[in-house]
């Protein structure tokens, strides 16, 4: 999924590019962007203090190359009350984000209300031609979770957010990668994966 993500990313590539990772936690996506990204300029978003500190840990001790060129942060931020995109408005951010990324998380955020809310932002920071690509568990009806989505679910809410799914496929239970240029999802594992261009 973490590959699957980055490939999207790469579409926007510049040489620093900026990427904003939505509940972060440990920083495992950070460590791999590091490595598939170097140069990009990165900032990490968790609502835990001890996990923010985990990732800073990882990255500052997983490097092989130490990556001058990067510039990694995490900030603390509760996605759904704060107002975390002030913060990168603040850094100059906001409408020059390559990236917006996330990982097996949403679904903690809260319902669609919440997860809704924080796309509508993520959106907003993304400059023409920039991503959102994001991966969570999709609804399952052996273990039903109010919070994770079917893959009709995760489109509806896409395009409720701003996001054209132009050529998206009718869904069925193998979706597949639709196109290299525009919306793209993806089936893996029981993750649905979706990368949305500004
Ligand atoms: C299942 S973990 C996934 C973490 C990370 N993306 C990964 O793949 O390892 C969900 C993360 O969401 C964070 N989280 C939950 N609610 C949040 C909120 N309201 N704002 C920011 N982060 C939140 C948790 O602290 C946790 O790190």
């Amino acid at each position: 999924m973490a590959a699957w993500l980055v490939k999207r990313i790469r579409r926007s590539w510049e040489n620093s590019p900026r990427i904003v990772e939505l509940a972060c936690g440990a920083g495992y996506l950070a460590e791999i962007l590091q490595r598939r990204l170097p140069g990009m300029r990165y900032t990490g978003f968790d609502l835990s203090p001890h996990l923010l500190t985990c990732a800073a840990r990882r990255l500052a001790s997983g490097s092989e190359q130490p990556d001058s060129q990067s510039e990694i942060s995490f900030l603390q931020a509760d996605l759904v009350h704060d107002d975390w995109t002030n913060q990168l408005e603040e850094m100059g951010w906001r409408g020059k984000v390559d990236g917006v990324l996330s990982i097996q998380a949403l679904h903690d955020l809260g319902g669609l209300a919440e997860q809704r809310q924080v796309l509508s932002q993520a959106r907003e920071l993304l400059k023409a031609g920039g991503v959102l690509a994001y991966g969570d568990l999709l609804f399952d009806d052996q273990n039903p979770h109010s919070s994770r989505f079917s893959h009709r679910e995760h489109e509806e809410m896409l395009r409720a957010c701003g996001f054209s799914l132009a050529g998206a496929p009718a869904a069925d239970k193998d979706f597949k990668g639709s196109s290299e240029d525009g919306y793209t999802s993806a089936a893996i594992d029981g993750f649905g994966c979706y990368a949305c261009y500004r």
